[in-house]
């Protein structure tokens, strides 16, 4: 079977090899060193005094010789290479370097690689300063935070049990129970977790139903992305991985990393929507500003904070394995020293910082949330808001380009297996491109005037009806998101693409994407078509929706312990990741039921009935139930 696939790799490679590719039959592809190898792990520590490292090492010739210009021209087009020359290795110190006696491990390690890979390839070898070793002892350290921690999520978990049998045993009255208690009822958090939206008291929040679709789908497509990082790490068919490059298929997967943007949109346009309901009954004023962010603010970091507690605590002395530290250790090191940042949504400013870096999302979108209460109390009138509206859509498309320009980056964040390997924290695209707020306007931006529109349209009693004929323009939405996507391919080509087309898709991908999907979601709103709004609507999203928050903050904690975890090196195929695909949505999904009933819903309730605005008004549409990705904000979820 690997041979197949090997061949049918090779066919691909060769078939599309042409200008300064430099193709490699099976039997010269196997002249490189291996990228990835792994000693076994539980045997190394059989003798006592076993000593385990890991190390990331660069490959060097000493004198010119052809394998290492070959390495090096066949690692050239990065987009969609492993770099060759770099190679990650799993030493058995004591077992496999036993003719090296160095007390310096350093040099010790370096020296028996260069004996290995000199007697096996005629190439040398220079090990850095870091790198990660087990002597395979493990103790529990039991640190003060972790206690703290322990404590705090004891503590909810009594809540919960305290609450759900104050609920179940005295049945007691909605509005005279005791309500702090309430908030922890298992039960009722079930029944609003899996209510369909049902009576709310402002109509116009049901056409919004087919939110919760695009939610989960795109809850799922992000969670795919991450697992993505599971077929860079660690693999030993990276000839495979390579191959997978050529397809177009893939490059869909590959390209799909503007699907945040539909998280944008959604954002933007629940903040202008609830922010023009809110503007019929009340002024907007200085205090709706402070008000909106306070509440997202208290909306959002409990159910991060206590994942956040977890990862500094106790989560890096869960697991074992080679790439444990590396992968998991590293992790919580930033963590430790980053957390802060993340608490007050400044993470996408912090370069290098590998703490949960998928939480890049949350800051970017609580950043473009500020701005966009700003703009909209600051610009009282229609036409105020059309102008700085517009200003920012420009700005929101020549500030990615100008910095792609400047700095001569790639158009889209390329998934290309180097980057992937190094889980994007020194990419510069992925950087300064695409996870920070400012350059993620645009999205944010159309979202905001949609929901405008929709409100307008909604107040203005306007008939779509009539405009049935042009249909079609929204089923087309669909085919040409996927050609926006599949043109990323030209960023998979042999040679970079050029300045000009670099920055022209950094201006406008975003944009344009932004567009289909805007059209798609409004016609839903508006049922203007019935495919598309069917599938988006359909009622099974609901729950699932109500706990994409929980699901985003667990998965990529999950994926990376599965990574974190592996002693032996995987072996890719297309069976392996989608496997793994609906794993990762299984399992982020299935920890998100619970830690939303536990954590996220009951935290939610008690903040809101420890707000004296929230009570005083208890006859207002709640609009100030601020999420992002669970961005639902109807007044039945909390
Ligand atoms: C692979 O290519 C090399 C050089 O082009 C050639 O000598 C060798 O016979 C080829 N091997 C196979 C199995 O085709
Ligand atoms: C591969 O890694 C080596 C060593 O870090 C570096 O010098 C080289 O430029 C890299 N090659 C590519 C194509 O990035
Ligand atoms: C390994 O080889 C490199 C390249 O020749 C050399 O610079 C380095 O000193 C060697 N390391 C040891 C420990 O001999």
């Amino acid at each position: 079977m690997a041979s197949i696939s090997f061949a049918f790799i090779l066919c691909v490679l060769i078939g599309r090899g042409y200008g300064i590719i430099h193709q490699l039959n099976g039997s010269e592809y196997a002249r490189m060193p291996p990228i990835f190898q792994m000693d076994p792990f539980e045997e190394c520590f059989f003798e006592p005094g076993g000593m385990y490292c890991t190390v990331d090492f660069t490959l060097v010739a000493d004198s010119p010789i052809p394998l290492m210009d070959m390495i090096r021209e066949y690692s050239e087009p990065s987009s969609k290479r492993f770099n060759h020359s770099k190679l990650t290795y799993g030493i058995c110190v004591t077992k496999s370097c036993t003719n090296h006696n160095s007390t310096n491990l350093r040099l010790r390690l370096e020296s028996c690689l260069n004996d290995t890979m000199w007697d096996e390839y005629g190439l040398k070898t220079i090990v850095p300063e870091k790198f990660y070793c087990e002597d395979g002892e493990k103790t529990m350290e039991v640190t003060p935070a972790g206690i703290v921690v322990a404590f705090i999520v004891m503590f909810l978990f009594l809540l919960n049990f305290i609450g759900s049998s104050y609920d179940f045993c005295c049945n007691p009255d909605k509005d005279r129970g005791i309500k702090f208690l309430l908030c922890f009822s298992i039960r009722r958090n079930w029944i609003k977790l899996v209510t369909p939206i049902a009576d709310t008291p402002e109509p116009r929040f049901k056409r919004l139903k087919s939110f919760n679709g695009l939610k989960v789908i795109s809850t799922c497509m992000v969670i795919f992305a991450h697992s993505i990082f599971i077929g860079a790490y660690f693999v030993n068919n990276t000839a495979f991985v390579e191959g997978e490059y050529n397809k177009l298929p893939y490059q869909i997967i590959f390209n799909g990393t503007i699907i945040v943007q539909n998280f944008f949109i959604v954002s933007g346009f629940l903040l202008a929507y609830n922010l023009q309901l809110y503007a019929e009954k009340h002024a907007l004023d200085w205090k709706v500003i402070v008000k909106a962010i306070v509440l997202r603010w208290l909306r959002l970091t409990p159910a991060y904070a206590i994942v956040l507690g977890f990862v500094l605590t106790w989560y890096g002395q869960l697991g074992t394995g080679p790439i444990w530290q590396k992968v998991a250790g590293t992790e919580v090191t930033y963590c430790r020293e980053t957390w802060w940042y993340h608490l007050f949504y400044l993470n996408n400013y912090l370069d290098g910082s590998e703490c949960l870096s998928h939480t890049w999302y949350l800051a970017a979108d609580t950043q473009l949330y500020i701005l966009g209460v700003l703009v909209w109390v600051v610009c009282g009138s229609a036409r105020s808001r059309l102008v700085v509206l517009s200003l920012l859509f420009v700005a929101g498309m020549v500030i990615p380009a100008v910095i792609t320009y400047i700095n001569d980056l790639d158009g889209a964040v390329i998934v290309s297996p180097e980057a992937t390997r190094g889980f994007y924290v020194h990419d510069q695209t992925y950087i300064q491109v695409y996870s920070r707020g400012h350059t993620n306007i645009a999205g944010y931006v159309i979202g905001m005037a949609l929901g405008y529109l929709i409100h307008y349209t909604q107040a203005a009693d306007f008939n779509p009806q009539k405009y049935k004929k042009y249909r079609v323009c929204v089923w087309l939405t669909l085919p040409l998101g996927f050609i926006v996507v599949g043109a990323g391919k030209v960023f998979y080509a042999d040679e970079r693409a050029s300045l000009a087309e670099r920055v022209a898709a950094a201006a406008l991908l975003k944009p344009i994407f932004g567009f289909l999907v805007a059209i798609c979601l409004g016609s839903s709103v508006l049922k203007f078509e019935n495919v598309y709004r069917g599938i988006l609507e359909w009622r099974g999203w609901t729950p699932l929706s109500r706990v994409t928050y929980s699901a985003y903050l667990l998965h990529y904690v999950f994926v990376k312990y599965f990574i974190g975890n592996q002693v032996t090196l995987l072996h890719i195929s297309f069976m392996f990741v989608s496997f793994i695909f609906m794993g990762t949505i299984f399992i982020g999904f299935l920890a998100a039921f619970p830690f939303y009933l536990l954590v996220e819903s009951p935290l939610a309730q008690l903040i809101k009935l420890c707000l004296p605005v929230e009570r005083e008004k208890t006859k207002e549409p709640e609009e100030w139930k601020q999420e992002t990705i669970t961005t639902y904000s109807s007044r039945e979820h909390l």
